[in-house]
């Protein structure tokens, strides 16, 4: 992002050969291929560089270059330049393999010896797996087996992957051992696209760049936070991942968890991705452990009904595609989370998500205690607007305040007004898929933005007393909502209990 009155110079990332795993597939298609374009066109990919598909598919690399184009056509987020698509396609070559075919990570190692000497990438390389999760482990395994994950003679090799995690606490424990059979910690790159987002990664420059907020951050004078990300689209074609995975998997022990650890961690001591990973793994580590009877009481999952959503008319999620008659998977989830330390204690983090619902939103709400009410008791004042600090990550993205003003005029009325700061307004950046930093970051080994195995554990850990809580109690609990509203009722008496109210989602 360029300030308006002035460019932010950033070098380019180091030489290095970018291998994607999966490379005939969406992800390489839709994301991965107008990231790296946009990277190109910014100047920020090394002038040694290259970049290698593996898929299983037979194909030549012309073959696999022409897909590549068409996907720039396609899903290229600016005005494509030919010049840089050339130069972009002019380093790329496909090898054919995957991990149950040994020989053919044998074949890549040398295609990737001899790239390396003709391209001068140094020996570094970064192992993108663009793969269903079911690939992750065998993946790794294969590069560890056949020496490609090892760093030597200074070179690095890096492996990124992306959510999911695991299903549950088990077996993100699991891959997590798994990848660290074969790679080491400071090797592993595990992306949350979330903090790919500016204003996600913003919320941490508000914190601790300006003095203002820090020192009323805390019991003492915050209420409650709300953490809401509302989507309109529903499940639509993805009908098999979907109805295995459920609400809660799919965005809160990653998205979720990425926005409530940065609004609750403690001010790391230096900016850097050890310090900064420890403090979001602590207080994640510190969102207090409920029973399964407590998880029922404090959670609400919901599943949506036909109506109609954004612009479409959508059908009764048991009627999606892929997904069963009697599905039992809430698409919609509100849960009342504790912090147990001194700077959270009592106060109530609620979270919510799902689809199929009234407006897109995705925003973290911060709400002040209200200022003592004495002073206007034998004024016409009925109640004052309520004290809300609001980072706003969808749709317009900025951060606003709502706080009270007088009404002019002879008697005293007061009434709320919002002061708001909008991204666009200061800012100029060109449209981007939101990896351009992610891979970035990986190529320059700077870790901050990444999740580390403590982290994603931590995050599983918080979850799974919902997940046996649910799966004990089967489908009594599950609550309906019409596609098009704001959720379920239950959601609304969840709040209701702890004396508050949602800010409203339409
Ligand atoms: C993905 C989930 O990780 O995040 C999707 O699998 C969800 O179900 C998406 O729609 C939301 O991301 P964003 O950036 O659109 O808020």
């Amino acid at each position: 992002m360029t300030a308006k009155n002035g460019a932010r110079v950033v070098p380019p990332a180091d030489p290095c050969c970018f291998v994607v795993f999966g490379a005939s597939g969406d992800l390489t298609h839709r994301l991965l291929m107008p990231a790296l374009y946009n990277l190109a066109a910014s100047g920020l990919l090394p002038d040694a560089f290259s970049i290698v598909g593996v898929a299983r598919a037979e194909m030549t690399t012309a073959a696999f270059c022409d897909g590549l184009r068409k996907a720039l056509d396609q899903f290229a987020t600016r005005k494509v330049e030919p010049a840089v698509v050339e130069r972009l396609l002019s380093c790329v070559t496909y090898v054919q393999g995957g991990p149950e075919d040994e020989a053919s990570f044998d074949r890549l190692g040398e295609t990737l010896v001899a790239i390396e000497h003709k391209r001068g990438t140094r020996g570094n390389r970064l192992y993108y797996l663009a793969t269903p999760p079911t690939a992750f482990t065998p993946t790794a395994r294969a590069l560890g087996r056949t020496g490609l994950a090892r760093e030597e003679n200074g070179a690095w090799r890096r492996l990124i992957i992306e959510k999911p995690f695991g299903t549950d606490l088990a077996s993100a424990q699991a891959l997590n051992r798994a990848l660290l059979d074969v790679f080491e910690e400071h090797q592993i790159f595990r992306i949350d696209h979330y903090l790919g987002k500016e204003t996600v990664q913003n919320i941490m420059v508000m914190r601790f760049a300006n003095g203002l907020f820090e020192p009323i951050w805390n019991r003492d004078h915050i209420d409650q936070v709300q953490i809401t990300v509302a989507e309109t689209l529903p499940v639509g074609r993805r009908g098999k991942f979907y109805d295995a995975t459920g609400a809660l998997r799919d965005m809160v022990p990653n998205h979720l968890f990425q926005l409530l650890s940065l609004v609750a961690m403690e001010p790391p001591s230096r900016f850097d991705a050890r310090s900064v990973r420890s403090e979001k793994a602590n207080v994640l580590d510190e969102i207090q452990m409920i029973t399964p009877e407590e998880a029922l009481r404090r959670s609400v999952r919901g599943q949506y009904l036909a109506g109609r959503a954004g612009r479409e008319d959508v059908p009764d999620y048991r009627a999606t595609r892929d997904v069963a008659p009697d599905s039992t998977t809430e698409t919609y989830v509100a849960l009342g989370l504790s912090i147990d330390n001194w700077r959270w204690a009592g106060v109530p983090f609620f979270l919510r998500t799902g689809k199929a619902l009234c407006a897109r939103v995705s925003e973290v709400a911060i709400k002040f205690k209200q200022a003592p009410f004495a002073m206007f008791r034998h004024t016409p004042i009925e109640h004052l607007a309520e004290n809300f600090l609001t980072v706003r990550i969808a749709p317009e993205e900025g951060i606003s305040l709502q706080f009270n003003a007088k009404v002019p005029g002879p008697s005293i009325a007061i009434d709320g007004v919002h002061m708001t700061f909008q991204y666009k307004d200061y800012f100029e950046s060109a449209p981007s898929t939101g990896y351009e930093t992610l891979i970035y970051d990986c190529m320059i080994g700077d870790a901050i933005l990444f999740q580390r195995a403590d982290g994603v554990e931590a995050g599983w850990r918080a979850v799974q007393p919902f997940l046996d809580a649910w799966r004990q109690a089967g489908p009594e609990g599950l609550s309906f909502y019409k596609a098009g509203s704001d959720g379920p009722e239950e959601a609304h008496r969840l709040i209701g209990d702890h004396g508050r109210r949602w800010r409203p989602v339409c």
